[in-house]
């Protein structure tokens, strides 16, 4: 473990008892700080709370929250909802993983990008949408997503 990293986790472990309900909040801090949870991390953290390694793993794959590889400084959700789906969802997606080059769930080489995606992000009006950044993207289009991703357009 890098230093920097066992530094910045045992400042989060000194607020807590060590109690094995205290999995999910340090999980979550952890998560806060480095972004995504290491292997590293999750071993230190089960030694913590005296709880077998399996139990921590289980517990951060199990919720959707957390992630077990690093992300990408944007993330990408295209809504793959049944309104987007009507409306040429599935072209959207295939459109933002030819200009990003990766599938959903996987992040760019150069860590710039991670793609989602969702079951509805609650504008089924104005489908189809994605989300980059947290800013809804509305009645996409793929010639939107060239626009959007205009930086990408090498990436295939
Ligand atoms: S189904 Fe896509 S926003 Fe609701």
């Amino acid at each position: 473990m890098e230093p920097d990293v066992k530094e910045q986790l045992d400042k989060i472990l000194s607020q807590y008892t060590g109690e094995s309900g205290e999995l999910i909040p340090i999980l979550q801090e952890a998560q806060e700080r480095f972004g995504y949870l290491p292997g590293e991390v999750m071993q230190k953290i089960a030694k913590f709370l005296q709880l077998p390694q399996s139990t921590v793993y289980g517990v951060s794959t199990f919720y959707a929250q957390f992630k077990l590889t690093p992300t990408g400084k944007r993330i990408v959700k295209v809504c793959r909802g049944t309104a987007c789906h009507v409306r040429g969802g599935a072209r959207i997606l295939r459109e933002v993983e030819k200009k990003l080059g990766i599938k959903p769930g996987e992040t760019t080489d150069d860590r710039e990008y991670t793609l989602e995606t969702v079951a509805c992000i609650g504008a089924c009006a104005l489908a189809p949408t994605m989300v980059v950044d947290k800013e809804t993207q509305r009645k996409m289009t793929p010639k939107k997503v060239t626009e959007l991703f205009s930086d990408r357009g090498k990436a295939e």
